[in-house]
């Protein structure tokens, strides 16, 4: 595989984010690197981190629909967020209350043997639940309906501050997967501690296409346009 930027490793192979995301390749912030920097990076060897991705990439592309699809690209500006209110929205606000339920239930059941780790994740997930429940309510009812209505310089700016919030909620992701050990259930977990962490790891690949589609997809759309 060539060594070109993540962006367009994922646009060409949509499937390559559950195993960049497997191996901390963050391509949502860091979408303009170089593949091999990456790699190198997270210390790991690029002779076979390059044959397992392709090895996945052949396996998995040939059973799965991509989930960000080659027309995500060619969407109107209306469309892409018609899609993203009706996919990754929904998804997550599903995602969002499952867990802050399941959450608080483990917290109490398992509190005597692992408080430490459960107060931190708690806390951690509630951060990030309060930032983008907001988050989704001001695209839905601030900014989208702008960005659909007028490409001037004063929605830019609303649409840079979307951006600025992306990035922390990928600080809180990050602080999130290293404090549950990537999701990581102790020996002792009940089913409910595994489903719980299951699906904060569900939740966080919905984000990070979601955050992909908005900052690489339809950002840089609109800020064409506003260029104009
Ligand atoms: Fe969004
Ligand atoms: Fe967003």
């Amino acid at each position: 595989m060539q060594n070109i930027i993540l962006s367009d490793l994922i646009r060409k192979h949509p499937l390559a984010t559950t195993f960049l995301n497997e191996h901390h390749i963050d391509y949502c912030c860091g979408g303009d690197h170089l593949l091999y920097s990456a790699i190198e990076e997270q210390g790991l060897d690029k002779e076979s981190f390059l044959l397992e991705l392709e090895q996945y990439l052949h396996e998995m592309e040939e059973r799965i629909n991509p989930v960000i699809r080659e027309e995500l690209y060619e969407m109107s500006i209306e469309e892409l967020i018609d899609h993203l209110e009706d996919t990754h929205h929904q998804i997550e606000r599903m995602l969002l209350s499952s867990i802050d339920e399941k959450l608080y239930t483990i917290l109490s059941v398992h509190y005597t043997h692992h408080k430490d780790e459960l107060v931190d994740v708690f806390s951690l997930f509630e951060d990030l639940r309060k930032e983008l429940l907001i988050h989704f309510v001001q695209e839905e009812k601030e900014v989208f309906p702008l960005m659909k209505r007028e490409a001037t310089q004063a929605t830019l700016m609303k649409v840079e501050a979307l951006e600025a919030d992306h990035e922390g909620a990928g600080i809180l992701i990050k602080q999130l997967q290293k404090r549950t050990n990537d999701f990581t259930v102790p020996s002792d977990g009940c089913p409910t501690y595994r489903a719980t962490y299951d699906l904060m790891k569900k939740l966080v690949e919905d984000i990070f296409l979601h955050i992909y589609t908005e900052n690489a997809i339809l950002f840089p759309k609109f800020e064409q346009g506003a260029m104009l």
